[in-house]
């Protein structure tokens, strides 16, 4: 039942139909103003006391309206197999904005936006992403690098998207040119983040596990941000830019800590792509996978079809902030290798080599309590499934 699973925002509009367990919202707050200026769609009271949505997909603060399947101009054909969504079956069609979509991520989160029929604008330099990401995409592509880039003039001519999904960073932490990387996660996001304001978007934007350097395990969002490297201060001061622009607005601005992802996507990204890509890649050479010694550290590792379910749900979060994305549970170098090795039926033997670094963070392991309160985020796929279905993937792919 899709209570209240449909918002208007004053011009953009959250899309409760991704929902499984879509939020509900009490009859009486039909007609009035929902969380943080959304307005929660009319609302009947059905037996039992759980209320129905009846009114048309009309916002009622500004009167704009929310597009249907059949109601141009955001409306698509159905694609096959595409799963049923909204009361009656109504679909509602929406214009995003991503950015760094031909990257691993954006370009997992695309393709689910597309396949759920929305319209979708992709600005990504292909300085680590790749167009092969993007085989099959139906939608605007501008190659730009996105701190030089003036989003407002550039899309001033055609109607503003309906929320914005920042994805674009650059990802290489191993980069230490100080200045190089803040002028581009930096001054890139200030650029998405006036955009949004000049057109009252919601925005979801990529911050990472990385603010908080050696904080322990588990790590929570009232640990004070403590970065190790240039990267992780560029995703802390991201957090910063986004809660002081998120004061007083009347949309959510919603930073996500991704802790480790992996899976489909992430070839392109070469050294900087997850552990467990880097292990699969050596066992099928035929080599031994090389671990530190003794294989006990470990990470929050977290399947990347959780992570664009974090993102669609965060459009709807009742509140602005900066939430952890992980898996919410701890796995370690050695059940990667197991789960590695019995997925690709290789008897090899594990290589435990000397850690060379002086600091190594030995264990991480996402809170994920506040990202479940806010906006229901609620990862599907265990590290081991994720690794299973990962190997098939590749596999299949001949990789
Ligand atoms: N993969 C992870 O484990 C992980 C963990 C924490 C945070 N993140 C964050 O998630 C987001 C996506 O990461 P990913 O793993 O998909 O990496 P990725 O490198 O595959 O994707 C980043 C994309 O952004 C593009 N890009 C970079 N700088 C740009 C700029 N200035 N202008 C326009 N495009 C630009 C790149 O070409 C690339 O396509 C990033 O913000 C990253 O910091 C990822």
């Amino acid at each position: 039942m899709e209570i209240g699973a449909a918002f208007c925002h004053n011009g953009a509009v959250a899309i409760g139909s991704h929902r499984r367990e879509p939020l509900e919202f009490p009859p009486e707050s039909a007609g009035r103003e929902g969380p943080r200026g959304l307005v929660p769609l009319q609302f009947r009271r059905q037996p039992g006391g759980r209320s129905r949505r009846i009114g048309i997909l009309e916002n009622l603060t500004t009167g704009s309206l929310c597009e249907r399947r059949g109601s141009a101009p955001f409306s698509r054909p159905a694609a096959s197999g595409r799963r049923k969504g909204g009361v009656n079956d109504e679909r509602i069609f929406m214009r995003y904005l991503v950015t760094g979509g031909a990257g691993f991520i954006g370009s997992n989160l695309v393709r689910r936006l597309e396949a759920d029929g929305h319209d979708v604008t992709v600005i990504d330099d292909l300085s680590s992403g790749h167009f092969k990401n993007l085989v099959g995409f139906r939608g605007d592509f501008y190659p730009e690098e996105l701190s030089r880039m003036d989003l407002i003039s550039v899309f001033s001519g055609r109607p503003a998207f309906d929320a914005i999904f920042h994805q674009a960073s650059i990802t290489d932490t191993t980069v230490m040119d100080q200045r190089f990387m803040m002028e581009r996660n930096v001054e890139g996001f200030r650029r998405v983040i006036d955009y949004a304001l000049r057109h009252t978007l919601p925005v979801v934007y990529a911050s990472s596990a990385g603010v908080y350097g050696a904080n322990p395990s588990p790590q929570t969002e009232t640990q004070t941000p403590a970065p190790m490297n240039v990267y992780g201060f560029s995703k802390a001061v991201l957090d910063n830019i986004a809660a002081q622009a998120a004061k007083g607005y009347s949309r959510t601005i919603v930073g996500l800590r991704y802790f480790n992802v992996f899976g489909p996507g992430e070839d392109f990204k070469g050294a900087a792509a997850s552990m467990i890509y880097q292990l699969y890649r050596q066992m099928k050479a035929g080599k031994a996978p090389r671990i530190f010694k003794w294989g006990e550290q470990g990470r929050d590792f977290v399947y990347v079809g959780d992570v664009v379910e974090a993102n669609l749900r965060a459009l709807s979060s009742r509140r602005s902030g900066s939430f952890n994305v992980g898996s919410g549970s701890f796995t370690t170098f050695n059940t990667l290798v197991d789960t590695l090795r019995e997925s690709l039926k290789l008897d090899v033997k594990t290589e435990y080599f000397d850690n060379p670094y002086d600091f190594y963070q030995e264990h991480t392991h996402a809170d994920i309590q506040a990202a479940k309160e806010a906006f229901g985020y609620s990862p599907q796929t265990t590290v081991v499934e994720g690794i299973r279905e990962y190997v098939r993937i590749l596999e299949s792919r001949g990789r």
